[in-house]
């Protein structure tokens, strides 16, 4: 599969709008593990590595931001910023998010749990990973 964007079901009411997230019908994966990123300094940038294993999904649930997915050869720019759809991204994909604007909260649904051993954090170690083991 393609990283790609995932509208979610959105149910409009006057008293507010809801969104869903249900494993395996609206993402593609079983959820493991739930984080997010808040509280984001102007400029910074999260990210900056890929896994070897994991999926993931991620959704702006507030304010906006870019992810950077790569797959070694082509480069793409993500825009989130609505709450009523979400990035999905593969295994096997060099990553970056930044351009947070202030408040943002990106929520992340993993399909593994923490492993720090699923990390590259070296471009290219990555590089080298696409090609010979992937
Ligand atoms: P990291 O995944 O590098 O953050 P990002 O890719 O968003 O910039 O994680 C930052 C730190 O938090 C790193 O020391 C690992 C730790 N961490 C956990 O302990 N558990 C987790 O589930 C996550 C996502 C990170």
């Amino acid at each position: 599969m393609n990283p790609q964007i995932i509208q979610l079901p959105k149910i409009e009411d006057p008293r507010g709008n809801l969104s869903i997230i249900e494993e395996e019908r609206n993402i593609p994966f079983k959820i493991e593990r739930t984080y997010w990123i808040y509280d984001v300094p102007g400029g910074q940038t999260r990210g900056g590595h890929a896994f070897k294993e994991q999926q993931e999904f991620i959704v702006a649930l507030s304010g906006s931001f870019n992810v950077l997915v790569d797959d070694g050869n082509k480069k793409q720019i993500f825009s989130l910023n609505r709450s009523y759809y979400g990035l999905f991204i593969p295994a096997g994909l060099w990553r970056q998010m930044d351009n947070f604007s202030t408040n943002s909260l990106a929520l992340v649904l993993s399909s593994t749990h923490f492993n720090a051993e699923d990390y590259i954090y070296d471009y290219s170690k990555f590089l080298n990973f696409r090609k010979y083991e992937k």
